[in-house]
């Protein structure tokens, strides 16, 4: 179906003709598939129509531009040679002089589809921010940790010998288990003469991602209907791999008051690699499955280098500049949406003629947006269209040149199409 410039959406501004031509297509879908297997055949054999000369104040307008450009080249140039002569006359100081030529590398930049397209990374407890080396490794409190398995520190647990972890030499980092299973401390306040103590002790803020690495956390102590009456010193935190945290545990501010381990996420100690125990309430846990975000770098600028007259069906834009994840197609003139996401796409021209020109954004067959001018005489403009929208993996656009006279030269940048991937979106 690519190349396809049937299944086209109603417009205004459209001859009675074409329009009559349109709803036919729209309508016969078998003539549409030969339509389009027709016109896919056409774009590559298109040649252009010779210019009229007859708007010579144009001509003399878009020489004008023309000559601009030849002299900024030309300045460009005599730029070059100073800065080989200065590189010449440092040779220790610049092995290779600066690229300052404006011609783009094309050879190298047309090859470029097999770019890395995207990776995939958990979201969530990502990899971000865990580079450590291996000497931080072998100090990675995750791996280097007391176990603290005492049931009476469960938040079921009422005080039978009240426990007072002030007692208690804390020395490096300890991590909570209930009858061997791993289990945390508490995000949100502990009834008191709970924990096998009198007022148990609670983390504030909740626990940290493992991003984040080590933080501070504040704990509290509740006594007499205040969840935090003791202010007990702040211990450090650092979630680890595996979905199970550590904590630097300190003397706690009096007696009787003791770190607390919350029953209710004795779940998390089940939670598979590929998942993150996470709670709404801080009261029930789940194991919940990672979201996987892709990281996609979707970039593409292309140009058409020469002029363009009457009814192109898809603009084989050949210089290219960017194609990064190579999901433009220079052989076809079509962008492939790699990933679903939002997409933002720019086209433009400059006319080449007195009258109407329009060239049109066609997504998936549908004609949706127009870069249209319409000049009198002696006059050229350019016209810029922007067009967002969230695509389906696997769209296709591309830009037709359905009619009027378009401007531009090797160097002009006059006709051109670029876009970016803004966000990957699943749809
Ligand atoms: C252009 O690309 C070719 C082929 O990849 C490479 O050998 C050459 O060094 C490149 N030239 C410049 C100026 O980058
Ligand atoms: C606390 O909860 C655990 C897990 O639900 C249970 O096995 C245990 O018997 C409870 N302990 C008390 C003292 O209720
Ligand atoms: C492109 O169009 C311009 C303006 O009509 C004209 O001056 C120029 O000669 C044309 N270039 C080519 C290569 O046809
Ligand atoms: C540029 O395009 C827009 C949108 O199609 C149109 O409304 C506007 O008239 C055009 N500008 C010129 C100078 O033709």
């Amino acid at each position: 179906m690519e190349g396809s410039s049937g299944g086209v959406v109603g417009l205004s501004n459209r001859s009675a003709l074409f329009e009559k031509m349109l709803s036919l297509c729209v309508q016969v879908f078998a003539i549409l598939v030969v339509c389009a297997a027709d016109s896919a055949h056409r774009d590559i054999s298109y040649t252009f129509k010779a210019w009229n000369m007859v708007d010579q104040p144009l001509q003399e307008q878009l020489a004008a531009v023309y000559k601009e450009m030849e002299s900024l080249k030309h300045e460009q140039a005599v730029m070059k040679q100073k800065q080989e002569a200065f590189s010449q006359a440092l040779p220790y100081c610049s092995q290779k002089p600066i690229d300052t030529d404006v011609e783009m590398n094309l050879t190298s930049l047309q090859t470029g589809s097999s770019h890395l397209l995207y990776t995939l990374t958990q979201d969530g407890d990502g990899d971000e921010g865990s580079g450590e080396d291996d000497s931080a490794e072998s100090l990675d409190p995750c791996n280097h940790y007391t176990a603290l398995n005492q049931d009476w520190r469960a938040t079921n647990y009422t005080t039978k010998n009240a426990a007072c972890d002030r007692n208690v030499q804390w020395k490096g980092w300890y991590r909570l288990f209930y009858r061997g299973k791993p289990i945390q401390m508490p995000e949100r306040c502990v009834k008191k003469e709970s924990c096998g103590t009198h007022a148990p002790l609670w983390l504030v803020g909740g626990h940290p991602r493992i991003r984040d690495g080590v933080v501070t956390r504040k704990v509290c102590g509740n006594w007499r209907n205040n969840c935090c009456l003791f202010k007990s010193p702040p211990i450090q935190v650092k979630a680890c791999r595996g979905n199970y945290y550590v904590y630097k545990f300190v003397k706690p501010v009096a007696c009787h008051l003791a770190y607390c381990a919350d029953i209710n996420t004795l779940v998390c100690g089940k939670c598979k690699k590929s998942e993150s125990c996470m709670s709404r309430d801080q009261i029930t846990y789940m194991c919940k499955k990672n979201k996987m975000r892709v990281k996609a770098n979707i970039h593409f600028f292309v140009t058409y280098p020469a002029n363009i007259s009457g009814k192109v069906n898809r603009i084989m834009y050949r210089k290219v500049y960017v194609n990064q994840g190579g999901a433009f197609n220079t052989r076809t003139g079509i962008f492939r949406a790699p990933v679903s996401g939002v997409y933002q796409f720019f086209f433009s021209t400059q006319t080449g003629g007195s009258g109407t020109t329009d060239l049109w954004l066609v997504v998936n067959n549908y004609w949706v947006a127009v870069s249209h001018s319409n000049v009198q005489g002696s006059s050229s403009v350019g016209n810029l269209s922007t067009y967002m929208t969230t695509l389906r993996k696997g769209t296709t656009v591309y830009v037709t040149h359905n009619r009027g006279r378009s401007w531009a030269t090797s160097a002009s940048n006059t006709i051109v199409f670029g876009g970016s991937l803004l966000m990957v979106r699943k749809i």
